[in-house]
């Protein structure tokens, strides 16, 4: 499964042997790398940057690393190779043989799977686009370049799949994934989170834990499709996932770790007092993008999640290794519900919990980040622990948006929320100070004051290495 890089678009699909698609895409390209120009790192397009390129879809040693000017990256179409006899795994279809073309009766259902989350992939990019301007490190900066490189390299993942599968509504879908914007009031993207502004570092390494988070959830559902092409993608860019969560986890444990590291030194015990963030303002940072990224899983009782399941197209996480029963018809889920505003427990058909159950998952990996965070705080001598709110805490899609809850969890009247909201989710106040904080540092190995330097550097260069000439 080695990726033909003559190619103008590199790939390991034979593209050159489907000329129709072959020029559809090269078509395509040209669009891609002015919405790059226009929508990517602001000031940054002509410098060397330190980055990876993928070589191959083998499990290690995939990447191959070199100094790149970003419009030259070489985006691509890289899957997973084809698995010998491989069957749909669950739902509706289970043991039948899994799809290599689009089953027309699910066609607008599968459309709009691979829309929606193609369009997450550049919004991020779009949200990010200048933090470049306030980088702490020159080692962040090449991670932010990185994570915003993939995640175009992930809307090419997905183009392929609508050019390649869904003839001409695939093709216009693809136009629109250029034209939508994050955050615009007439042409937003398509989910929430994604439509956030992204502003400073903190909410970067917040985003990157919470929201890629989700992303990794998501496509690893998908990674278990019946329809392969799908399953095939995505388990790949699964794997170019892993680095974004790798960055956002990283970051924030280096902001806790050096916040108490100036508490220490501060006479009045304040970290703010020495120019760093207090642990207790991360926690509301965390308060925020948790919510918001739960949000990105849908409602908790959901139809469609049923219909999506069902189809055999997008299945539970790691459902192959992890169930036993794949048709999932009979099973139920405890779930907590609000009923005139009082929370009482209901038993869901599995298949309609299907979001929920998800989100649990997703739940229990945020909760093992958080332990380690914990783990730092601790050894840097800290008292204060970070902890995730309720999933019912500042929700805005699902069955508890309509009511107001606590960080536990309890509901609350309204006046109650809008007098402690402040106390919960970060304050204007808060974020300008954490906005004056950002003031860019490019000189190799040196750190802004408000952040700790990463353990090491990247493939086995020292910190000090020169990440992006700037
Ligand atoms: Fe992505
Ligand atoms: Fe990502």
């Amino acid at each position: 499964m080695g990726i033909d890089y003559s190619e103008r678009i590199p790939n390991n699909v034979d593209l050159s042997g489907d000329r129709r698609l072959q020029r559809a895409l090269e078509k395509w390209q040209p669009a891609f790398l002015d919405w790059w120009m226009d929508m990517g790192p602001e000031g940054w397009q002509a410098k060397d940057v330190y980055l990876r390129t993928a070589v191959s879809v083998d499990k290690g040693g995939w990447a191959n690393f070199g100094y790149v000017k970003m419009p030259e990256y070489r985006w691509g179409i890289f899957l997973t190779p084809q698995e010998e006899g491989r069957k749909v795994g669950f739902g509706d279809h289970a043991d039948e043989d899994a799809w290599q073309t689009v089953p027309g009766e699910y066609r607008n259902m599968l459309q709009r799977i691979i829309v929606t989350q193609a369009d997450t992939e550049p919004a991020s990019v779009e949200q990010q686009r200048y933090l470049g301007a306030t980088a702490p490190s020159l080692y962040d900066l090449r991670n932010l370049f990185q994570v915003n490189v993939e995640e175009g390299r992930h809307l090419w993942a997905m183009v392929y799949l609508l050019h390649g599968y869904f003839g001409r509504d695939g093709r216009e879908e693809a136009e629109e994934l250029l034209a939508r914007r994050a955050g615009d009031v007439d042409k937003p993207r398509i989910l929430d989170a994604f439509n956030q502004e992204c502003p400073d570092w903190l909410t970067f390494f917040c985003f990157t834990t919470f929201t890629d988070r989700d992303g990794k959830y998501q496509l690893g559902a998908l990674a278990e499709s019946g329809f392969d092409p799908l399953a095939r993608t995505c388990r790949f860019m699964l794997t170019e996932e892993a680095h974004h969560l790798f960055v956002g986890q990283t970051g924030v444990e280096r902001v806790l770790r050096r916040g108490v590291e100036l508490a220490k030194q501060a006479p009045d015990g304040d970290a703010r007092t020495l120019g760093g963030i207090r642990p207790a303002t991360v926690q509301k940072y965390v308060n925020y993008w948790f919510s918001y990224s739960l949000d990105l899983f849908g409602s908790e009782i959901s139809s469609n999640a049923a219909d999506f399941f069902a189809s055999g197209l997008k299945g539970r996480w790691q459902e192959m290794k992890r169930y036993d029963d794949h048709v999932a018809l009979e099973a139920h889920v405890p779930m907590t519900v609000v009923e005139n505003g009082v929370l009482t427990q209901q038993h869901v058909p599995m298949r309609n919990a299907m979001n929920e159950v998800l989100r649990g998952e997703y739940v229990s990996d945020c909760e093992s980040v958080v332990e380690k965070w914990n783990k730092a705080l601790e050894q840097e001598g800290s008292d204060f622990r970070i902890t995730l709110p309720s999933t019912r805490f500042h929700r805005r899609q699902g069955i508890y948006a309509d009511g107001h809850f606590d960080l536990q969890g309890n509901p609350i009247s309204e006046e109650e929320w809008e007098a402690k909201r402040a106390g919960w989710l970060p304050s204007d106040e808060e974020r300008r100070y954490v906005a004056s904080l950002m003031k860019a540092v490019y000189e190799p190995g040196k750190m802004a004051n408000w952040i700790a330097p990463p353990r090491r550097g990247i493939d086995g260069h020292t910190v000090e290495f020169e990440y992006v000439r700037v």
